[in-house]
């Protein structure tokens, strides 16, 4: 079995980056099929910032980019910044390495990485399908939210959190 290798992204990754975005997010499952159809060109573009940022890592199995995830302190959407918290953003695994550890091990990297730094709580605005996965990791559901991608443009999702010891 290959291993999986985690290491920062850089600005250089925008294009692999988003296609691995777009191969994932195209396939999420539990949403109404036209409004994810407004989201899904915003959702599958790599983040520039997240790039340059330092903390947005790519998991390389086999030779391939198979997962990219990473965390801030500025929460998305807005860029507000709060003492000891810390974000979680843009995670996906390709469809092609699904349920092999990939988006666990770039989870555990974030998460190590945020306490190390002062991070005593972890938010995430999980897609619906990916609740499980993040509750696998520990993260509890607060609640339903709305995230708007764009003006008019809104993605259901459920925010959680994970307490840091
Ligand atoms: C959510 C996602 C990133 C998980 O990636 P992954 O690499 O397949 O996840 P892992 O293999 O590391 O899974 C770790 C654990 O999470 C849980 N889990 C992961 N995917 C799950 C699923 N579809 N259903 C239920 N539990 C799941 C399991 O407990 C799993 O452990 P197990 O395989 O030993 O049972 C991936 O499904 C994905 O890219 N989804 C589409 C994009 C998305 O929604 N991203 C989240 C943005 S907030």
């Amino acid at each position: 079995m290959d291993a999986i290798v985690i290491r920062a992204a850089t600005p250089d990754d925008e294009a692999i980056l988003s296609d691995l975005l777009s191969a994932s997010y195209a396939r999420l499952k539990g949403y109404d099929p036209r409004g994810l159809a407004n989201a899904l060109p915003l959702m599958s573009t790599a983040n520039p910032k997240l790039l340059a940022s330092g903390t947005y890592y790519v998991a390389e199995f086999a030779a391939r980019a198979a997962g990219c995830g990473g965390w801030t302190r500025e929460k998305p959407g807005t860029g507000e910044t709060s003492d000891g918290v810390g974000h979680i953003r843009h995670f996906a695994t390709h469809p092609d390495f699904l349920r092999r550890g990939v988006a666990k091990r770039l989870l555990r990297h974030c998460i190590d990485e945020a306490r190390q730094r002062g991070v005593h709580v972890l938010m995430s605005q999980s897609t619906l399908p990916a609740e499980s996965f993040y509750a696998s990791a520990g993260f509890r559901r607060l609640n339903a939210i709305d995230v708007e991608m764009a003006p008019g443009i809104v993605l259901p999702a459920i925010e959680m959190r994970l307490d840091l010891s």
